[in-house]
């Protein structure tokens, strides 16, 4: 079903064919009969998926990366998927237009997207506003960023905000410092801004009543040592967890006309350096730090290689694209075959080697 789905959509201009994608799930969540049938078609359950990561339980360590559904416009039909989390956002307090169109393009033969997207949003009240129905057992991750015309030396204060106002919608939060597309924010994950920027976060997290876990998403592009700092930082801070990564500038296996464009690369190009990090982190931490792991898992394979890198969650975004829904499920399938090959009673002790 899906390549013919695909087959139509990929005659869109890419932001439509999301467009379209989104209002889709929307409907097909909104309506019980079709969410019952698609969480029916979708469901994988088994006890060896379950996964405890900052404090929550998770029913499968699968989810969707931010950006797939920034604003909360379809969370009832996405999660029907059979996720065991969904992030959305990146939301900002104000609402935003985001930079100028055409701002994702497709390389379909490296199953890669470049996007320049550059936060929009319909502001944090919107998505407040929105009616997320039963997100059923699916953890519901909020990621938030910076207006572009805050000024980064105020950018604690939008985070702090973001946070009082997301902090009772949500079960974890993803604090985006990664995106390139947002000019100066990947700047905050030098060692003084970032310690300056968690400690207020940190703050902020824990004199609420109910304490929602915070976690910090990072870029791939940074170097080991950068790496280490931004651990020393979270260390420090005692922030709960990294997600690792979002896009990168590197433009390495796409054709030319790739490099001259804007923003940042996700997709199949990503995968190697993507886990890498992802081995990087858990080494270093010694999988005392939830590692939530995205970019480039495109396969079931990548995920398992993924979770045998040390991450306690996955997430997949340019996957969906072209991969389609249900690779949702077909991670999931894989997931607990290879743990029942291994003879592993849960698909955390996959990565128990790389811990
Ligand atoms: C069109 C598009 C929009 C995105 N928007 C966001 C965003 O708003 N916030 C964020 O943290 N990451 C965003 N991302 C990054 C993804 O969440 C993810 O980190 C990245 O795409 C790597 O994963 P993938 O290779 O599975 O796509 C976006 C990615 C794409 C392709």
């Amino acid at each position: 079903m899906y390549p013919l789905l695909r087959s139509l959509l990929f005659r869109l201009d890419p932001e439509d064919a999301h467009g379209h994608a989104l209002a889709l799930a929307r409907m097909a969540g909104r309506l019980g009969p079709t969410r019952a049938l698609l969480a029916a078609a979708s469901r994988v359950s088994s006890p060896m998926l379950r996964v405890r990561a900052f404090g929550l339980d998770f029913e499968n360590p699968v989810g969707i990366a931010a950006g797939y559904d920034k604003d909360g416009r379809a969370v009832q039909g996405l999660c029907a998927l059979g996720l065991g989390h969904l992030e959305l956002g990146t939301v900002t307090l104000r609402p935003q237009v985001g930079n100028q169109r055409p701002r994702i393009a497709r390389f379909a033969a490296q199953r890669a997207l470049v996007n320049s997207m550059g936060f929009p949003n319909a502001g944090v009240d919107a998505l407040l506003a929105q009616d997320f129905g039963s997100p059923g057992r699916t953890r519901i991750g909020i990621n938030i960023g910076k207006n572009k015309d805050t000024p980064l030396e105020d950018a604690a204060q939008d985070y702090c905000a973001l946070i009082e106002r997301v902090g009772d919608r949500a079960d974890y939060i993803a604090v985006n410092i990664s995106s390139p597309n947002t000019p100066g924010l990947r700047k905050l994950q030098d060692r003084a801004a970032l310690e300056a920027l968690l400690g207020a976060i940190a703050r902020t997290r824990d004199a609420r009543p109910r304490r929602v876990p915070v976690l910090v998403k990072i870029a791939p592009d940074l170097s080991e040592h950068e790496v280490d700092e931004v651990l020393e930082a979270i260390a420090h801070t005692a922030i709960d967890g990294v997600i690792a990564t979002n896009t990168t500038t590197d433009r390495s296996g796409l054709p030319e006309e790739a490099v001259k464009l804007p923003g940042g690369t996700s997709g199949a190009t990503l995968t190697a350096r993507a886990l890498g990090l992802t081995r990087q982190l858990a080494r270093r931490t010694g999988g005392r730090l939830p590692i939530v792991a995205v970019g480039g898992i495109l396969s079931p394979q990548d995920a398992v290689d993924r979770m045998r890198a040390g991450a306690h969650l996955i997430q997949v975004y340019t996957g969906l694209i072209y991969s389609g829904p249900f690779l949702i499920r077909a991670i999931q399938k894989e997931l607990v075959r290879t743990c029942e090959r291994e003879g592993l009673s849960s698909v955390f002790d996959l990565g128990a080697p790389s811990r």
